[in-house]
């Protein structure tokens, strides 16, 4: 059985290890890019205690679910839910599992990738100084004709692909976890500086009330790009579950799960330490590192009058304000970038592990020749990416206004298909791919493994801590998943069936 299993990868001495890995791994542009614009676009505090609320029911039982089957496994995702099916007297399809998440990896860090390019060419643009006494709209300038030139986005994308397959193809990772041990509390100090800072600015009240405050609407109606409700023909608001389906689709990002990443890093992980331990504290470092990352943009996207549903260049429109007016900025800003950099590098590395080790079972390929291809094809896909933030070639073709990573395909009414190559990928894989590798994950722990097989592998202290993960992964993860599924897909398909009434 598993005790005399031991892992292919060698294993790590303590929980400091695991800790480290996987903080690197869930703190990422989830945290600082993502959860702030999505925050915005959904409408602040309500959007966060439905997220907080997926984070605890959904995010917790589900990490501690693929921990627990990579400590098993003791293999790729592949191989651990192969080998544990089978000693569950269970079909070997399971292993499958390891195939979504594969694909979901690779579809994730193509625009991961991109956005990554984008915060590596900022660290050196905080530092030229061109910041400096910026306005509100120089700033967005700035922004806008960085990203209108396919070509520097493309070598950015590169750039950021490069230094990530370098990591993986040589599978060295104990350095850049030493990295992590130091960068991750600077991280959070600066992140905690810049709250401070935010917190004499004007728009610190406004901030405040927009993220505390608790209104259900922005949540399931359908709004416009600048925030707006939209309604339709009779003068009624549209029904969409968008916001609580992009909630609980974050919960995910945001924690790596889904995927077998971190049923990867359990499989390192030694019998002695204490899974929901561990588990409870990446959880909390995740969550407090998005909380203040919202600290620190709303105050400046409130005192500047942005537009807080302004998307995924939100953070590149409001956090280089405050860096152009805020002493020794050039440096501040510089730190932050890079460190933001290096959080997107040791995340990346674990969205493409997955496909790395897919590769090398699968189709019997060397390390470095299964991250060259694995790393090319990533790169190829993420020129879509590219091509939609500039927005240049297509854009010309379609009359759309300029939206960040707009690919317009226009359908009739010039909707339904008006999504973005990024929007595309980014709802295929968050919205549906991760959670369903969720939902199997949380339904194999549960319904078909025998809980003495899961009760000798997660090891928990309490009979009562035991029972309540059991009952959750058996009713409450599932269910939960179940229901905003359910109601997310009709209330997408219904929407599409309404007419819109045009606001001018
Ligand atoms: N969690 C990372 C972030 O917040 C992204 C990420 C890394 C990820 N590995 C993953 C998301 C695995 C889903 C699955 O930026």
């Amino acid at each position: 059985m598993s005790e005399e299993r031991s892992s292919i990868h060698g294993e790590w001495s303590t929980s400091l290890a695991f800790i480290l890995a996987a903080a690197g791994s869930t703190v990422g542009l989830g945290n600082i890019w993502k959860f702030p614009y999505i925050v915005g676009t959904y409408g602040g505090g309500a959007f966060i205690m439905v997220y907080l609320l997926c984070i605890a029911i959904i995010g917790i039982p589900i990490m501690m679910s693929e921990a627990m089957l990579g400590r098993r496994g003791r293999q790729s995702p592949y191989n651990s839910m192969k080998i544990i099916a089978m000693e569950e007297g269970r079909s070997g399809w399971w292993a499958w599992l390891g195939g979504i998440g594969a694909l979901s990896g690779f579809l994730i860090l193509s625009y991961y990738s991109v956005v990554g390019g984008q915060v590596a060419a900022y660290v050196f643009r905080a530092l030229s100084g061109e910041f400096n006494s910026q306005s509100a709209e120089g700033i967005r300038s700035i922004y806008e004709d960085f990203r209108a030139n396919p070509e520097v986005l493309l070598a950015w994308h590169t750039i950021f692909m490069v230094i990530t397959l370098i990591v993986v193809s040589r599978g060295v990772r104990a350095g850049l976890e030493r990295a992590i041990r130091i960068l991750m509390p600077v991280l959070i100090v600066l992140l905690v500086l810049l709250m401070g800072y935010g917190m004499n600015s004007d728009g610190f009240q406004n901030s405040m009330s927009f993220l505390f405050h608790i209104d259900f609407s922005s949540l399931v109606f359908e709004k416009d790009k600048l925030g707006n409700f939209v309604f339709d023909t009779s003068g009624s608001r549209i029904f969409t579950m968008k916001g609580i389906l992009t909630a609980m689709g974050h919960a995910f990002f945001t924690l790596s799960l889904g995927l077998g990443a971190i049923m990867i890093y359990g499989s390192y992980l030694k019998r002695e330490v204490s899974i929901a331990g561990t588990v409870f504290l990446i959880v909390i470092l995740d969550t407090v590192i998005a909380i203040l990352a919202g600290l620190v943009v709303f105050p400046i996207v409130f005192e500047y009058g942005l537009n807080p549903s302004a998307g995924p260049s939100l953070i590149f429109e409001s956090l280089p304000i405050a860096f152009g007016a805020m002493p020794f900025g050039e440096l501040i800003g510089f730190s932050f970038f890079l460190l933001l950099l290096f959080a997107a590098w040791t995340s990346a590395i674990s969205l493409v592990e997955p496909v790395v080790t897919w590769m090398i079972e699968r189709h019997n390929m060397t390390r470095v020749q299964a991250s060259v291809w694995t790393g090319i094809a990533i790169w190829m896909i993420g020129i879509f990416s590219v091509f939609s933030a500039s927005g240049t070639t297509l854009r010309r073709l379609v009359n759309t206004t300029s939206d960040y990573f707009k690919l317009a395909v226009p359908d009739m009414n010039g909707r339904f298909f008006n999504l973005t190559a990024f929007d595309l990928v980014d709802a295929l894989v968050t919205l549906f791919l991760l959670p369903m590798g969720g939902l199997f994950i949380v339904v194999f722990a549960g319904w078909r493994m025998r809980s003495a097989s899961t009760r000798d592998e997660l090891n928990l202290r309490k009979d009562w801590m035991y029972n309540t993960w059991r009952f959750m992964v058996r009713y409450v993860t599932p269910i939960a998943l179940l229901v905003v599924f359910i109601f997310g897909l009709v209330a997408w398909i219904g929407k599409h069936f309404v007419t819109r009434a045009v606001i001018t």
